[in-house]
């Protein structure tokens, strides 16, 4: 069973009716390029283990390329559109229009053709077809996708050393790096390449394996050899290796008396590491770079912009095709003074640092938004920074390791939270500019665009540390794909192929997963005051206080009257007017304000009367209990599966969903009693308070 954890959803276990729908399988199978390593090899040998594994079926090598006319008969043949026209030069067929990475499927009875518009649109091609065939869909069809942005990557915070704990994985929840040890690459990279076969099935085609907060060392001759060994492992699956740098080592590793990015020998220097990391992996997806944030160092250091910064790493990438994306999430926590000044506001630092530069990167930069101002919180509005940057690409950074919403203990399904942000209209120029098609490249026309995932897998059994967190991962990949997926649908899609497609299976996990980001927003942080967890202990269980009186500007003035922060323009850090006019009016607006951000743009007394008729507090009482009685029916819900999931998963899912309820419990009573005595105001129900 701890197998059925590795694959997820790629378990190809029997499907109910297999010997039924057999017969209008292919027994044959085509691959248009055997070489060994190629991603058409590997969706060849993926269509064999599938097939076999959900029917029974023994695909064999079907005889005839077309050539000659000898066509093979009940065959699935995959490859490209150009193999195949090449291997059948007499046979006109029908294509439609396919970009970088799409697919076409086209069944037939027995007949089946999977072309990609390259070798990854292959293998995508293939896990598509298997995905329709393990939920029960064996009737013809015929189908063209592709995928709306041309970045769809994962990003991985595995740190390669780390004072003494080896390969830890910073906000990982699931065990250790599945790709470093002791500050060497793995020799067994077995794990590696299961996590690149799960993230091509997904549409996924890069992945960046070090942590943004990145180790100057990893670029020693024999590292690089080792990533090396992870791009070989990762190639067959179509997922290109990206890689984090340290912006300070051309100081830390390579002993310059600089790592100012204007300076000559620091130009050099990553054209040499650029270089050195391309004879080894030429096919490099490219950099990710975090600077000038958190104590990182950074081209501020230097009073450089961070265009200066970006265009260092982009032109030395530019003759290996390699792309430079850099990080928007840029903050000093050093310079924010909250008790000093009311105007200090870390959510306006990206759009303030950013000012003035979108028109000077180099075409192969890619600027990687978080989505919203702050970081990572169960509830924020969409970073502003999607409506500042026109002419330059930009990608969304969501978060699938769960590092604000309960670390996987707490089941959060955030597909629909994902959806809504990308659903969000900016109304750049007063015309719809919905995030997402601001990040697939659509509204700003830009080439370079795209997702980022912060996905944190381990070497846990299970990859996240939860049975039921990998709806998101998979949920993650279907949206990068296309935004406008069901994040529904993509759970119940997501269920079949993990669990079954039970009908009381799919209703519970669908009752589950989407009453769960409603329920965690409402215990652990509603009104848009973020989620109220220790901010300074690794952002987990509640802490209301913390959040205040530090430097780290996840603020929410909370006082004996008034709680909130004064986002507004007219009296506050002016952070509503970074929007759009139609938004920034929106927000600046008390009465327009949504209640579920009241709290993000706006200072009140803890009797403010929301539009629901309710008062500030008595909201935060209301919230904290109805939250955690959602989350106290999850455990019922999923003993009602008792003997429809095999004892491992069910135990194990279990476990955590007990554990969720109790702390749910321990996220309401600690938040309403912290608001209780701050403000001495009872609850109306008398609930808070009366032990
Ligand atoms: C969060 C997170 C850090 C991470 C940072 C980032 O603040 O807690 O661990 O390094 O985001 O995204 O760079």
């Amino acid at each position: 069973v701890a197998e059925d954890g590795l694959n997820a959803w790629l378990r190809y276990s029997p499907v109910a009716n297999a010997q039924a729908l057999r017969g209008r399988l292919p027994t044959g199978l085509v691959a248009l390029n055997t070489t060994q390593g190629s991603p058409v090899n590997t969706a060849a040998k993926e269509l064999t283990q599938g097939l076999n594994g959900l029917f029974g079926v023994r695909l064999s090598a079907a005889k005839g390329d077309g050539k000659g006319g000898d066509r093979p008969r009940n065959a699935v043949t995959v490859g490209t559109v150009a193999q195949f026209v090449n291997a059948n030069p007499t046979v006109r067929i029908a294509l439609p229009e396919l970009i970088e990475d799409g697919f076409h499927i086209n069944v037939s009875g027995g007949n089946v053709r999977i072309l990609g518009q390259n070798e990854r649109g292959a293998l995508y091609g293939a896990f598509h077809y298997l995905s329709l065939v393990a939920q029960g869909n064996v009737s013809d069809f015929s189908l063209a996708s592709n995928p709306e942005a041309p970045v769809r990557w994962v990003n991985q915070w595995d740190n390669t050393q780390d004072g003494g704990t080896h390969g830890s994985v910073e906000r990982g929840y699931g065990g250790k790096s599945v790709f470093f040890w002791e500050g060497r690459i793995r020799e067994d990279l077995t794990r590696a390449g299961q996590y690149a076969r799960l993230l091509a099935s997904i549409g996924i085609n890069a992945v960046v394996v070090n942590n943004v907060n990145a180790n100057a060392t990893l670029l020693a001759p024999e590292l690089m050899d080792g990533l090396a060994r992870i791009a070989n492992v990762f190639r067959p699956y179509g997922i290109q290796l990206g890689f984090s740098l340290n912006f300070a080592a051309p100081q830390m590793y390579g002993n310059l008396s600089t790592f100012d990015p204007l300076d000559k020998s620091v130009i050099e220097f990553w054209q040499n590491v650029t270089d050195n990391l391309y004879a080894r992996i030429p096919d490099m997806a490219g950099y990710l770079v975090k600077a000038s944030s958190e104590g990182q160092p950074g081209p501020l250091t230097y009073n450089r912009t961070l265009a200066d910064g970006a265009n260092l790493f982009a032109r030395a990438l530019q003759k290996h095709n390699g792309i430079c994306v850099f990080r928007a999430f840029v903050y000093d926590h050093r310079n924010l003074n909250q008790t000093l000044d009311w105007k200090a506001d870390r959510a306006n630092a990206a759009v303030n640092f950013f000012e003035g530069l979108d028109d000077k990167f180099e075409p192969n930069v890619l600027v990687q938004i978080k989505y919203g101002p702050i970081d990572f919180q169960v509830r924020e509005p969409v970073s502003p920074l999607f409506s500042h940057l026109r002419k330059t690409g930009a990608a969304i950074e969501l978060q699938v390791t769960q590092e604000y919403l309960g670390q996987q203990a707490h089941v959060v399904y955030l597909a629909p939270m994902w959806k809504e942000i990308l659903d969000f209209d900016l109304r750049v120029d007063a015309k719809p500019s919905r995030v997402a098609d601001i990040v697939t490249g659509k509204r700003f026309n830009t080439t370079l665009s795209g997702y980022a995932g912060v996905v944190n897998v381990g070497m846990n059994t299970t990859w996240l540390g939860s049975h039921l967190a990998m709806s998101n991962l998979y949920a993650y990949g279907k949206l990068a794909w296309s935004a406008s997926a069901d994040p529904a649908a993509i759970l119940s899609e997501w269920t079949k192929l993990t669990f079954s497609s039970d009908p009381d299976v799919l209703r519970v996990i669908a009752d589950i997963s989407l009453a769960s980001w409603p329920a965690y927003e409402n215990y652990s942080g509603n009104l848009g005051i973020q989620t109220l967890c220790d901010i300074l202990l690794g952002h987990y269980g509640p802490n209301p206080g913390s959040q205040d009186g530090n430097p780290w500007g996840q603020w929410t003035r909370a006082d004996a009257d008034t709680i909130g922060m004064d986002r507004t323009v007219k009296n506050g850090t002016g952070n509503a007017g970074q929007y759009p006019p139609e938004v920034a009016a929106l927000y600046e607006n008390i009465d327009t304000t949504p209640d579920n951000l009241l709290l993000w743009f706006h200072h009140v007394p803890y009797t403010h009367v929301l539009k629901s008729g309710k008062t500030v507090i008595q909201h935060f009482y209301d919230a904290h209990y109805n939250g955690s009685a959602v989350a106290q029916t999850f455990p019922k819900l999923w003993e009602s599966l008792k003997g429809k999931i095999d004892p491992e998963r069910y135990e194990h899912v279990l476990y955590r969903l007990v554990y969720q309820a109790g702390h749910s419990l321990v996220w309401r009573d600690s938040v309403n009693n912290f608001y209780f005595n701050k403000s001495g105001i009872a609850d109306a129900q008398g609930r808070v308070g009366n032990y």
